[in-house]
């Protein structure tokens, strides 16, 4: 089964409902976009398209000591864990335009996974403090030692609520997040880095925002709704989530 947004497949056949906002085509307009996308990705030149960019991802994913094709599901499902997906590296220009990662912003991966986006941070260039926090021992490990000769990286196995402060450090300015948990624990690392920010603008880039709503109506917290623009809408949105400096 694919995992949506990734082009990756899960080990299980059970339907991913940690995508909600990916199990029905959209309607409206937008239905007219999803329509062409599914006739193209079906024809010569979809197939093709999709073979190009499976070769190009893997070059980067390779260039980083290792393919990350898996996208296994949790063994943390009681934490709100559930899959461990890789962002698309087509996704993330569109997330982080030039000029967005500022050379004095500390990069932090709330569930970083196999490392895929700390790949494209590194192939961009970035000499950033970056810190990759997974819950999954073995995963981090992984993708710890797949990393290690990079010195501006460190990547820290446990519950990101409770590694905040300590290794994700204070001067955090940058969170992504690709959908790393269910609600309960959104809510726990909302009220975790409210408090630990507060009065810091910290910006969290959340990918596939599922829970993004819980941001909304919140003074302490500036909320934007982007689209990747890119003609896939059912993987177009990403939110950008500022906690205000300053916010009591
Ligand atoms: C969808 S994957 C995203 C991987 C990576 N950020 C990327 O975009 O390629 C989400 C990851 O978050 C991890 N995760 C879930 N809950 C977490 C928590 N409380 N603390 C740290 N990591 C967590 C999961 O184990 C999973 O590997």
């Amino acid at each position: 089964m694919r995992v949506p947004g990734t082009g990756e497949h899960t080990a299980t056949a059970e339907a991913p409902d940690l995508w909600p906002c990916f199990s029905n085509p959209p309607m409206g307009g937008r239905r007219f976009l999803y329509d062409v996308s599914v006739r193209t990705q079906k024809s010569t030149s979809g197939r093709l398209a999709r073979a190009v960019k499976k070769a190009r991802t893997a070059c980067l994913d390779l260039r980083y000591g290792g393919l990350l094709n898996k996208s296994p599901e949790s063994r943390y499902r009681h934490l709100g864990a559930r899959y461990s997906a890789n962002t698309d590296y087509d996704a993330l220009p569109y997330i982080f335009p030039d000029g967005s990662i500022k050379p004095s912003d500390v990069l932090v991966d709330v569930g970083c996974g196999f490392g895929r986006v700390i790949n494209w941070w590194l192939s961009r260039g970035l000499r950033n403090q970056i810190v990759g926090v997974e819950l999954d021992p073995d995963i981090a490990a992984k993708t710890r030692c797949r990393l290690r000769r990079y010195a501006n990286v460190a990547v820290v196995t446990g519950d990101v609520v409770e590694l905040m402060p300590g290794p994700i450090p204070r001067d955090a300015t940058v969170f992504y997040l690709f959908h790393p948990f269910e609600r309960p624990a959104m809510q726990r690392f909302k009220a975790r880095v409210e408090e630990v920010y507060r009065g810091r603008r910290l910006r969290l880039y959340y990918y596939v925002p599922a829970h993004a709503d819980l941001f909304d109506d919140d003074p302490q917290w500036e909320v934007q709704r982007r689209s990747l623009g890119s003609p896939w809408p059912h993987r177009q949105e990403f939110a950008l989530l500022t906690l205000q400096a300053g916010a009591a």
